[in-house]
């Protein structure tokens, strides 16, 4: 089975799942390869650590698509044409930071996915670290979902919570998340592949 993943930057999320996939002891259960990693930014660091880990990489950029009469609709368009190409059991997204049309969300339904930095249904979009702070939260996470057209909705598959510490600052609770999210998103895709055998 393929995996493709889309990344927009860092893409840590991506590298544990590729880690995961790679690794002797996993390798077995895990049961599917990353065969693409897709980036909307040629800058995007993930696509060097990707390459690094012997994946293949391809860079499909919404800006290019700009000039369209619908850049999301022909930007979606192209990137399903280089994701069709894999014919993957799953499409994963690891910090895509693009909204996706609902005609690419219906394309790939029940194999997209996604990972959010909250505890959703809590804090959906940006700053959710920082809104959470504000909130007074003494409990924050990261969610594993099924993608549907609305932004951060659809079901919940797993989840992880971290505790907000005295003094915590949104960057240093963001990093505590993240770090967590690594173990979340590889036992999630794993479970998802076991129910697909
Ligand atoms: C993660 O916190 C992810 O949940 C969010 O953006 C961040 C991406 O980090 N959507 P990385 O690119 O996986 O390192």
């Amino acid at each position: 089975k393929n995996i493709v993943i889309l990344i927009s930057g860092g893409g840590s999320n991506m590298a544990a799942i590729v880690q995961a996939s790679q690794r002797e002891d996993w390798a077995g259960r895990f049961g599917a390869r990353v065969s693409l990693v897709i980036a909307n930014k040629p800058a995007a660091p993930g696509l060097a650590t990707a390459r690094a880990a012997g994946i293949a990489t391809a860079v499909v950029e919404h800006k290019a698509f700009a000039a369209a009469a619908d850049p999301r609709a022909a930007f979606d368009a192209e990137l399903a044409a280089v994701i069709d190409r894999e014919a993957p059991a799953l499409v994963l997204l690891a910090g895509f930071m693009r909204i996706l049309t609902p005609g690419f969300v219906e394309r790939y339904a029940g194999r997209l996915i996604n990972i959010h930095p909250s505890l959703l249904p809590a804090f959906a979009g940006l700053q959710t670290h920082q809104r959470a702070l504000d909130a007074g939260c003494q409990f924050v996470g990261a969610t594993v979902h099924r993608v549907t057209p609305e932004l951060d909705h659809g079901p919940i598959l797993g989840q992880v919570v971290v505790p907000v510490l005295p003094g915590d600052t949104a960057e240093g609770l963001a990093q505590r998340v993240l770090s967590q999210e690594h173990r979340l998103y590889p036992r999630v895709v794993a479970g998802l592949l076991a129910e697909m055998a």
